[in-house]
């Protein structure tokens, strides 16, 4: 019934460090396999789940009924999360978690021609009432800015030539399947540039999909709204499965880190920045060779996780002269 199997779970449990009261928020719900283990957890606390996709949430829905009412489902986007904390948990929260990027349920499922493997109607928007559709991309954008975004989403070094192809193909008839679009890129590519690990479309649809559901623009503001809505010492925790998505949540939890900037010879700090949290993970986390190879899907996920900070610690930890004050 379920077809997504929840990546890095043991790693994400043991940074998470669930407590049994704790309130959580995880902003990619999906099926529920991490919701589940959360709850699981959670004896007396409570997990607001926010999925962007009505179908995907009804499934979650039934594997967490069990939970009754300590189980609160949002359809949302998760950039709401700010407003999601005020209204449904006081403002704050002690634990989220963000499992980027969309489902198996999506590929293997959901008939929206998120696979290059099947033929389905080219649509990819996670949220049904999203106005912009694939096959809107493919058939009425010009080429440039075809190519721009494969190359932006994708870094798909082949993206004018496919761009050109997509224009030339589309002269002839419009583009509507995803078996339609990934001959034309496999066309696109000379054979011998072929990748060899992954199907030569991975990268175009991979970055049509982005561009479609806006992943990457939300994803900076959504995860510093994440930060502000956590309590002291509530943690955050975030998987991506790419390097435009990790290069994200990496620079906002290093611009978070961060405490004063003013010169160390400054008598005090004027430029007001406060260390907001600890990073707790360096460098990001991989999955183990076992899951690897249990779950493809786990390849390519990247864990980064971090610990917000009370006053009184942001204090101790603050950069060059927070602790310095006017005599
Ligand atoms: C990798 S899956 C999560 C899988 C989940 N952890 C599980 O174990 O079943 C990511 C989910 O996030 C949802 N999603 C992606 N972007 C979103 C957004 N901006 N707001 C809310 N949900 C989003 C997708 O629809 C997808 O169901």
């Amino acid at each position: 019934m379920f077809t997504h199997i929840p990546v890095m779970l043991d790693e994400v449990l043991h940074y998470l460090d669930i407590k049994e009261d704790d309130t959580v928020i995880d902003c990619t719900l999906g099926e529920g396999g991490h919701a589940y283990e959360f709850l699981k957890r959670l004896k007396k606390g409570v997990l607001i789940g926010i999925e962007k996709d009505r179908e995907i949430l009804k499934k979650a829905e039934e594997r967490l009924k069990e939970f009754g009412d300590r189980f609160i489902p949002v359809n949302a986007n998760f950039s709401e999360v700010k407003d999601i904390a005020g209204s449904l948990a006081g403002g704050s929260v002690n634990k989220i978690f963000f499992d980027l990027g969309i489902s198996m349920y999506h590929i293997k499922e959901s008939g929206r021609g998120f696979s290059f493997l099947s033929d389905e109607p080219l649509d990819m928007r996670l949220d049904p009432d999203g106005s912009l559709t694939a096959r809107d991309v493919v058939n009425t954008f010009d080429e440039k800015k075809l190519s721009e975004i494969i190359w932006a989403y994708g870094e798909e070094r082949f993206s004018s030539r496919i761009a050109r192809f997509i224009v030339e193909y589309r002269k002839t008839k419009p583009i509507t399947t995803s078996q339609e679009l990934s001959d034309i890129i496999k066309r696109a590519i000379p054979k011998k540039f072929w990748p060899k690990r992954i199907h030569p479309a991975t990268k175009t649809f991979q970055a049509i999909r982005i561009f479609v559901n806006d992943e990457i623009d939300i994803l900076e503001n959504s995860i510093k709204d994440a930060i502000d809505v956590l309590k002291p010492e509530g943690r955050i925790c975030v998987i991506s499965f790419h390097s435009l998505e990790d290069r994200v949540v990496k620079s906002v939890f290093s611009e978070k880190a961060k405490g004063c900037v003013c010169p160390p010879d400054f008598p005090v700090c004027i430029c007001g920045r406060k260390k907001e949290v600890k990073i707790l993970t360096r460098k990001p986390v991989f999955s183990g060779e076992r899951e690897r190879a249990e779950n493809p899907s786990a390849r390519s996920a990247k864990l980064r996780c971090a610990e917000k900070l009370s006053d009184a610690q942001a204090q101790m930890q603050g950069g060059n002269n927070s602790q310095k004050v006017i005599a």
